[in-house]
């Protein structure tokens, strides 16, 4: 890159860093295209709006956060997390479901992190061998590259859905899933798998119980037949509690096990907890990496290894929403008052939804399928030329690789039809 030369002062792999990340290029254009007086429709961002196009806020959040003491501002956390946080986290994450795995043996933990964003880094700076590959679906979410390069890692993926979908497993390719499996275990010292699910990011993809039930024995058995290859399931659970079953992993770790299956002592299940949508405080970073081992001294020895790598890489997490957020969940008024602004911000999601699929289904765009959370996708040979040509009908929408997301958290609701509308000329003048 020109701007790049005679920077010998950047090292090799800051050089690598390049480009403007494509989801501000598009609100970029959307922005201007607003501002010099189009009837412009927004479906590029990542965060929920209200249908005035204003950022959708938890108010029950917000006004906790507004009378916390300047104290709890200020302070530094702990390094490994409040431990009323970590609490919550474990129960964010785990749901109803906390106390049937403990009483069934297993031991939980969880550290906080900068957002969701952290607690990937977290799995990624610690549960692969430099040099080996990670195992993603091949539609996920764009940063989870630059995580991963950024400690010395590889990817690799199998197809978000099969070929053939079969009625026990429409959403999951578990063939390919198995053989990429397969290929890791054999090669590498350690095997990783990240699954954006419930309500995938770019997709809005859900897989249901059966497909979970499915891929985690696979993985189980995987970890049993190699022994001495670390098997590391990671659930990313950015949109989890927007979904319908925002806490079907769990559900489906807790049938799992009752079925008999043992846990392989070489396996740990995590998952990157995030609440910067849940509580929609996308700018305070909290998060956190919860995990689960049937051994206590594993999950000891994880706190350690985890807040040793949060203290290295950002010091502590930010103090504020930890400490809010774990006095509102505590308090039984204050919990249920987060989910029915919740269900209402839900509800929103689940309309414009909705009305998309069914104004899809008129016009037979073929959208894949969506069930949750923030966004839906076309999947295309040529995302730009059909983002170029949404956007001649002032739709902006996010071009990435094999398809264009639709971020339905955007859109408002009246401006659906005209989402697929724009879709369907698209696909028209591309095809
Ligand atoms: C799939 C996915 N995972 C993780 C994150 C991390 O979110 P944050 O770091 O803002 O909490 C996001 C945010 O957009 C996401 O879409």
């Amino acid at each position: 890159m020109v701007v790049d030369e005679g920077m010998q002062y950047l090292s090799s792999h800051g050089h690598e860093k390049t480009g403007n990340d494509v989801i501000f290029s598009w609100l970029a254009r959307y922005q201007n295209a607003a501002a010099a007086g189009a009837d412009a429709v927004n479906g590029t961002v990542g965060a929920l709006l209200e249908d005035d196009g204003s950022l959708a806020v938890n108010g029950v959040v917000d006004a906790a956060l507004r009378v916390a003491p300047a104290t709890e501002f200020s302070a530094y956390a702990p390094l490994k997390g409040l431990p009323a946080f970590l609490d919550l986290a474990v129960t964010l994450a785990l749901g109803d479901q906390r106390e049937v795995l403990e009483a069934g043996g297993l031991f939980t933990g969880a550290t906080a992190t900068p957002g969701g964003s952290g607690a990937l880094f977290l799995a990624a700076n610690n549960f692969a061998e430099r040099g080996d590959a990670v195992l993603l679906r091949d539609r996920h979410w764009g940063p989870y590259a630059g995580f991963l390069r950024g400690c010395q890692l590889k990817t690799a993926t199998y197809p978000l859905l099969p070929q053939t979908p079969s009625e026990a497993s429409p959403f999951l390719d578990l063939q390919g899933f198995k053989t990429q499996l397969e290929s890791l275990a054999t090669t590498q010292k350690t095997v990783m798998t990240w699954l954006n699910d419930p309500a995938h990011n770019p997709t809005g993809l859900s897989l249901p119980g059966e497909s979970r039930a499915a891929l985690l024995t696979a993985f189980m058995e995987s970890a049993m037949r190699h022994e001495h290859t670390g098997h590391t399931l990671l659930i990313d659970a950015a949109y989890h509690l927007y979904a319908d079953e925002p806490h079907g992993w769990a559900e489906t770790l807790a049938e799992v096990l009752a079925s008999g299956v043992p846990w392989p002592e070489n396996m740990v299940i995590c998952f990157a907890l995030s609440l910067s949508k849940s509580h929609t405080i996308y700018g305070l970073r909290t998060g956190a990496l919860v995990y689960l081992h049937p051994e206590v001294e594993s999950v000891e020895r994880l706190n350690d290894v985890m807040g040793v790598t949060g203290r290295q890489t950002w010091s502590a997490a930010p103090r504020i929403a930890q400490h809010v957020l774990s006095e509102l969940h505590a308090s039984p008024s204050g919990g249920s008052a987060w989910s029915d602004e919740r269900d209402r911000l839900g509800q929103l999601l689940h309309r414009r939804r909705s009305a998309f699929l069914r104004a899809c289904e008129a016009r037979n765009v073929p959208v894949n399928p969506s069930h949750d959370g923030f966004f839906a996708w076309y999947e295309c040979d040529d995302p730009v030329a059909v983002a170029e040509s949404c956007a001649n009908n002032h739709v902006y929408l996010v071009p990435l690789s094999g398809g264009v997301r639709i971020g339905l958290c955007a859109v408002p609701e009246a401006s659906v039809e005209r989402v697929a509308q724009a879709l369907f000329e698209a696909m028209e003048a591309t095809s």
